[in-house]
């Protein structure tokens, strides 16, 4: 049996310049060193350091599996590291998603996200990694029911032989913390009666019933810690494509539809997914729009196969950015109009969030202050 491989894409906004833009070169720069280290070390066979916004992504593969605690240990020290320059510049929210102080054998519910799946390479593996800045857990929701389910988004499901079995979606339950696998176009309803609620539904993990794992997201069940609801914001996905899997331009399709998305300013508006290059991502408009990143890889033998040149250093990798094409300006141009049609509608809901969505509220104040004012109907 061939060895299995291990693609972990691990997150988390440790500061940034200016408010919640990108984070510094030098943040970048000292969590690549931890990494390369790594890679001497033994521990991780490549990686690469990225961003969307101010969310730095730690793209690492190994052979040691999902939830390694010296896997998370070596993500959470290189945030920390980076944290560490962050707080030296004094940018702004430096150590924003590192809410504990000691690492606890595993980055879920300390505030970092995690995509992670563990497979064996088939001859050819190419992947993508969906990156996304400013907006809930559930975004991919509706990319993924058309990614997986709709015929009309993915022709493989009709005509590939190997697809037209559907796929089994693992779905959590973010408030209520249980998950339940559901299978596709079996179904397909009852999955869509679930994900439709996006404040309380997403994707977990995506499976082949005969190939394995195909698309695996950062989702995790809502946890209250230091006060605050983390394991939330600015999901990743990985996703593995072709051959039984929906080829690449079936899983960025749907991205030419600049849905709305819940987070924004201050993670409490809904505003309409925004999809770019990397070098594109820094949040212009009301901290935003909302933004989506997929950066295409081949991995071979747990090698990151990137356009690089020969004689290029691990972790240099040229990856193909594709959301940074023309193509997409039409999409972007759209995904502005619904954005600043939605500002239109200021402190108004559907422009904000339900009050429960809320990351920030002053009612529980007003109300209190206005209760001897109040008058029975
Ligand atoms: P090729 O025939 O170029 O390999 O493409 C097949 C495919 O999957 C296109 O979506
Ligand atoms: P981030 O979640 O990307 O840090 O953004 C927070 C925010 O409040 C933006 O207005
Ligand atoms: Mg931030
Ligand atoms: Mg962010």
């Amino acid at each position: 049996m061939a060895e299995k491989i291990t693609v972990s894409l691990i997150k988390a906004d440790v500061g940034s310049i200016a408010g919640h833009s990108r984070p510094h070169p030098r943040m970048m720069e000292v969590a690549s060193e931890a990494l390369g280290r790594a890679v001497r070390d033994g521990l991780l066979v490549d990686y690469y350091v990225t961003r969307c916004g101010d969310d730095m992504q730690l793209l690492m593969t190994h052979r040691h599996g999902e939830n390694n605690k010296e896997v998370h240990g070596l993500a959470w020290n290189a945030f920390m590291a980076a944290a560490s320059e962050a707080k030296k510049m004094h940018l702004y929210a430096a150590g924003q998603d590192l809410l504990s102080d000691a690492f606890s054998g595993n980055v879920r519910g300390q505030g970092p996200g995690a995509a992670e799946m563990e497979f064996e390479e088939r001859p050819t593996e190419p992947m993508l990694v969906l990156m996304a800045d400013k907006c809930g857990p559930a975004a991919y929701s509706l990319p993924v029911a058309k990614i997986f389910m709709d015929p009309f988004t993915t022709t493989g499901l009709v005509i590939d032989p190997r697809a037209h079995q559907g796929y089994d979606i693992e779905i959590v339950d973010v408030v209520d913390h249980k998950k339940v696998l559901m299978s596709s176009p079996a179904e397909l309803y009852d999955i869509l009666a679930l994900l439709g609620d996006t404040t309380r539904y997403a994707v977990k993990r995506v499976l082949h019933r005969t190939i394995g794992t195909s698309a695996v997201i950062s989702t995790e069940k809502l946890n209250m810690l230091a006060g605050k609801y983390v394991g939330k914001d600015d999901p990743v996905m990985l996703v593995r494509c072709q051959s039984g899997f929906p080829a690449v331009g079936e899983v960025l399709q749907p991205f030419a539809f600049p849905q709305l998305v819940a987070g924004w300013m201050r993670g409490s508006h809904y505003g309409a997914w925004y999809p770019c290059g990397v070098d594109q991502s820094d949040p212009s408009y009301y901290d935003g729009p909302p933004r989506v990143c997929a950066l295409g890889i081949q991995v071979s033998n747990g090698k990151l196969q990137g356009a690089e040149m020969p004689g290029s250093k691990p972790g240099d990798h040229k990856f193909i950015d594709y959301f940074a094409g023309k193509e997409w300006d039409y999409v972007r141009n759209k995904a502005m109009d619904i954005s600043i049609y939605m500002r239109g509608h200021g402190p108004f809901m559907p422009g904000i969030v339900p009050p429960e969505d809320l990351e920030y509220t002053t009612r529980p104040e007003i109300l209190k202050k206005l209760e001897p004012r109040m008058q029975p109907l």
